[in-house]
Formats: structure tokens, sequence, C-alpha cells
């Protein structure tokens, strides 16, 4: 049953269109000016493990994902953005964290790590379209526009871990806190103990998914606020008579799934599960039959019972080990089109080796630093979030 997985064909369209919201402003750098070793160098893992060898426990790696097979090789841990946040904080001997993810997850290590510890993104351009969509002068304006409304005191931000740390810090600020994918629904409940209104930053499908179908809120007690808007979009009357505020924002890889594809591959393999991640759009959740972060997705999958069929609805690098990793099961992907997240595949073989070994030659490449003022209210933000009693990690 295993070999029945077949991956979708990448197109160059696909390829382009990804990862394509890049500019200086956003929340990634956009040029990674490292002396890399050639693609083609046949000797390129052996490299790696000669210095990461060397290395020892001075380095630790952590592996999102939704990373390339050839870089979870090398990772000392693997998880979703919550355990690797949490992997990072438990890891006070590593000198080094080498962080095999994208820019947010990189910076919100460097906070959750003591100053000691250097935190390194082998490609500075391994940004999120997500978190680009969101800046902070927008967010400033939005929480203008809610005192405005007379609505900012009741207001409690919640940003999901994908944005930038200068996001994290102004819901620090504001008496907010982070979510990831893991947890949002227990956030999202503290917050509205906190408060009497939401707003969620900068993923609308996640905080739509979670307030109506977790908190049994309507659809009608979520406004959209675009931030390319004057107010965005939104009269004061709109923004006082709503319970949770969305921010624009949504992720490209996962909104290629559409309600479609769930009726398509039902059709196609009989008795199929559809389980997707809830940055998907509500119409494509509610089709589903479970949903989850990218931890979770992997557990349910790998607790199924033999001869299931799953089709799932998240980054193709996760669903093709997953494909792997159960024979005993049918593992479709829910689009018939490729769904790499091109920034996530920014690190690949190259960029690891050049990063260890500039290490062993005692250059540190690539640190990410975020600014003392910035990570003392983006830890707070991050700490509300670990402390939410029932937030508790899986293992691998
Ligand atoms: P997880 O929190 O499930 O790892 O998801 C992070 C992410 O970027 C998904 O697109
Ligand atoms: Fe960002 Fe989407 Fe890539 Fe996740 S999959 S890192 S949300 S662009």
């Amino acid at each position: 049953m295993g070999n029945t997985f077949d991956a979708p064909q990448p197109t160059p369209l696909a390829l382009l269109l990804l990862g394509h919201q890049s500019d200086a402003g956003s929340e990634k750098g956009v040029d990674c000016p490292g002396d890399l070793p050639a693609a083609s160098d046949p000797s390129l893992v052996q490299r790696a493990r000669v210095a990461k060898a060397a290395l020892g426990d001075r380095v630790f790696v952590l592996g999102h994902h939704y990373q390339r097979d050839e870089v979870i090789a090398f990772a000392d841990v693997t998880g979703d953005s919550f355990k690797l946040a949490q992997q990072a904080a438990a890891h006070p001997e590593a000198e080094f964290i080498v962080f095999a993810g994208v820019h947010f997850m990189a910076e919100s290590a460097d906070i959750l790590t003591a100053a000691s510890q250097q935190v390194i993104l082998p490609d500075l351009a391994a940004g999120c379209s997500m978190a680009d969509m969101a800046g902070i002068a927008q967010v400033e304006d939005c929480w203008a526009a809610l005192e405005a409304a007379g609505v900012a005191d009741i207001t409690v931000p919640i940003t999901y871990m994908n944005s930038t740390a200068a996001i994290k810090a102004f819901t620090g600020r504001h008496g907010g806190a982070v979510c990831t994918s893991s947890n949002a629904e227990r956030s999202l409940a503290w917050a509205f103990e906190q408060g009497e209104k939401v707003l969620f930053l900068p993923d609308q499908h996640l905080g739509r998914n979670t307030a109506v179908r977790d908190l049994g809120l309507a659809l009608d007690d979520c406004v959209v606020y675009n931030p390319n808007r004057p107010n965005g979009g939104l009269t004061p009357q709109q923004l006082q008579d709503a319970r949770m505020i969305l921010w624009k924002g949504h992720c490209s890889v996962h909104g290629r799934f559409t309600p479609d594809c769930v009726d398509e591959v039902r059709e196609r393999v009989p008795g199929v599960n559809v389980i997707v991640h809830p940055e998907c759009a509500y119409e494509v959740v509610e089709k589903a039959d479970a949903v989850g972060s990218t931890e979770r997705i992997i557990a349910t999958v790998n607790a199924a019972a033999p001869g299931t069929a799953w089709a799932i609805g998240t980054e193709l690098n996760l669903v093709k080990r997953l494909a792997i990793a159960n024979p005993d099961k049918e593992i479709v992907y829910l689009d018939r089109t490729v769904c790499y997240c091109s920034t996530m595949n920014r690190i690949d073989l190259p960029h690891l080796v050049w990063v260890l070994e500039s290490l062993v030659a005692g250059t540190v490449v690539n640190r990410i630093d975020v600014d003392p003022d910035t990570a003392h209210w983006a830890r707070i933000a991050l700490d509300r979030m670990l402390a939410l009693p029932g937030v508790v990690a899986t293992t691998d």
C-alpha cells in the first residue's frame, strides 16, 4: 500500500508564486551572501557529518517538519513550531542553535534562549510569506483604529507564532499572548477571559477556525481587517460589534487546498480520511475529518489502523515522509499539484554545511539576534503562551 503514494509534480508557476511577497522591510533578510559549497559536491553529506561531529554538544540542530529530507537527517530534534520553541529553551548547554526552519522560528528561539547562546538560520532568505503580511506599522495603525472606535481597552491581541518578533512584542505590550497551531484554542479561550474581543494576527484562517469550530463563536462574530484599506475596510460600528477581529493574512501554501480538493479525493479514494492543517480555509477544514498542527497530523496518521487511507493537507515534505513511515496505510496528497513551502525549502545541504563548517572554523554566520527591548516584550507574550494550563509539548 505504501508504494501507492504519488508525489505531485512541481510546476514552475507554483514555485514562482510562493514566497513572492518579500521586501527589505519584511520579517526576513532577503539576501544570504554565503560562500556556499556547490550543490553538486558529492561529499556534502560527509562534510556535514564531520562538521557536526567536530562541534559535538556545542551545537543543537532543530528541524521543522517541512524541511527537506537531506536537512532533517541532521536534526537533533524535529517538531512543529511550538515543540521546537520549547526544545530551543530546553538546551542551555548548546552554544549554537542551528534552526532549520524559517526566520520567525529562529527569532523565537533567540528570544527563549540564554544571551550566551547564538541562534543561526542557515539561509537568511528563509522567511514566511504569511508573517510578511503583517508589518508592525500596519499593526500600530490597526490598534489606532481600535482606539478610535473605543474598543482597544477591551481587545486582547493574540499573534500566531508565524509573525515577526516586533509583532510578538506589540502583543506582549498590549496584554496579549502568542499561540501556535497546537494551542490556539487554549490561547484564544485565555484571551476571552482577559477581554471581550480578540485581535488575531496574522492568519485569518487559524483565527476563524479556532473561534468558530473550537470556541463556538458565529461566523458573523468575525470581521476581517484589511491593512491595505483605510481603517482596515471596517466601520467603527463593525469593530464595536465584532468579537474576533481577524487580520487579513494567510499561508500561500495551505491556500492551495480547496473544498474541491476534498470532494475530488473522496471520489478518487473511497473511505479516505481527510486531515488538514488549521491554516487551511474554514470551508476546507469543515469538509475534513480532522484538523491539527504538523505534530498532530503526524501523531494521528502514525496511530491510525493499518489499511486505512489518509489524504493530507499540509506541506509536501512532511507528507512524503509520512507515506514512507506508514507503508501499511494509503497516504495521498490533498492537492494534485506540488505544495512545497518555498521558503522552508531554501534551507538545503549546502547552507547547512556552510554554517556548520563556519562554526568549526570559529565564525558564526547568519546569526539571528533580536534587539533587547523587542526580545523583552516578545518574551512576555511567548511566556504567557508557555504558561497556559494544558499546553504541553508532544514528543517524537
Ligand atoms: P506548525 O505550528 O504546525 O509547525 O506550523 C507552522 C507552519 O508554518 C505551518 O505552515
Ligand atoms: Fe509560512 Fe506557510 Fe511556509 Fe508555514 S507553510 S512557513 S505559514 S509560508
